[in-house]
């Protein structure tokens, strides 16, 4: 059977590709989409959000640089493959090429970004679908926002909290550096206010190799600083040097094992940190979620179909070709999620 976080993702997709592309190109039914469980990343400037999105997919594929270099939303979906089957990224709008070289998927995001917002630097609600396929990922989805920075920018909206507001389903994976105090922490800011009992939050502590001499996390990671009913979970990513040196992303991962591991501070909780062990938690983490949430989708797809269904009665048939097509086929994909969930549940 298919995969939950695949099918979410196969529906994910065809909001986005049967979206109304003349209007605001925001995704075809929006409430199904703000609906559909995923993992959403946050935290200020510099915090260690993109190193913790490509360690969590092992490889170097996201555009760098100071300032907002995230101006549209990234939908991020990986998906597991059989070990020694070949690896490659496909953008839902370019669907015949396969990426093989992933800094070619980070020139793509750039060129794809600048195409809807120019070289003015604004901000596009549009998302930017990417998969990726490989042996080294497991099943998640992942959203890269814009628009979480410390001091407002000119023309930049102040929408990230209200796009996660919107999102009652979507996990929040809040990226903290541990050499600044967790208390100021951007991530924790906007954690504390879409979610302040703390029910869909995992905390990220990045940087750990950072702490000055003698100091160390550990009031974070126990959950004394700041209480969530998720776990806190540390990392330790490239640092810059590393990246200009091109340290590949599976050694990096080797290296922050080995830190875990020989730490006298940290080496008790070995098990339950690291990048890897992170991607693990979320994917289990979302799995069910979804489980969860299978009732409150096949209802909202179930009203989606009636309401499809009224819209093609009023339009009465024969419609115009197009838009009567694009109807029908949501129509059908709706019909047939819900009968792959209901196998789930069953
Ligand atoms: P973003 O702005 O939140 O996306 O942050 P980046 O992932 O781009 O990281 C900002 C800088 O911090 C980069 O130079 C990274 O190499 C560095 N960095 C991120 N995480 C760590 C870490 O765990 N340890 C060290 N030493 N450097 C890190
Ligand atoms: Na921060
Ligand atoms: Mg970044």
């Amino acid at each position: 059977m298919e995969s939950l976080i695949g099918l979410v993702n196969r529906i994910q997709r065809a909001c986005t590709v049967l979206g109304d592309h003349g209007g605001d190109g925001r995704p075809a039914l929006p409430t199904l989409w703000e609906a559909l469980p995923s993992v959403a990343v946050v935290g200020g400037q510099s915090s260690g959000k993109s190193s913790v999105l490509e360690s969590i997919v092992g490889r170097d594929f996201l555009p760098r640089g100071s300032g907002i270099v995230t101006r549209r939303p990234l939908v991020l979906q990986l998906h597991q493959v059989e070990e020694r089957q070949p690896e490659y990224a496909e953008f839902l709008h370019l669907q015949k090429r396969k990426f093989t070289d992933f800094s070619l998927v980070r020139k793509e995001i750039q060129d794809e970004t600048d195409k809807l917002t120019g070289k003015s630097k604004q901000i596009s609600p549009v998302p930017i679908h990417l998969s990726i396929y490989s042996p080294n990922v497991v099943n998640l989805t992942l959203l890269d926002l814009p628009g979480l920075t410390k001091v407002a920018v000119e023309g930049q909206p102040d929408s990230i909290v209200e796009d996660i507001e919107s999102m009652p389903n979507c996990i929040i994976l809040a990226i903290s550096p541990a050499n600044q105090d967790i208390a100021t922490s951007d991530a924790m800011k906007l954690a504390r206010e879409v979610d302040p009992s703390g029910e869909r939050t995992f905390g990220v502590l990045t940087k750990l190799d950072l702490m000055d001499q003698g100091t160390n996390a550990l009031d974070v990671l126990e959950g004394r600083s700041y209480r969530l009913q998720r776990p806190w979970v540390g990392v330790v990513n490239r640092s810059q040097a590393d990246i200009n040196k091109n340290v590949d992303m599976i050694a990096a991962r080797k290296r922050e094992r080995e830190y875990f591991a020989t730490s006298p501070d940290y080496s008790h909780l070995a098990s339950k940190m690291g990048s890897e062990y992170l991607a693990k938690l979320l994917s289990q983490d979302l799995e069910s979620v979804i489980k969860a949430r299978i009732p409150s989708i096949t209802s909202l797809i179930n009203k989606t179909s009636d309401e499809l269904e009224a819209e093609l009665d009023r339009l009465g048939r024969p419609v115009a070709v197009d838009e009567g097509a694009k109807l029908y086929t949501i129509l059908e994909l709706c019909r047939a999620f819900d009968r792959i969930f209901k196998e789930h549940l069953d």
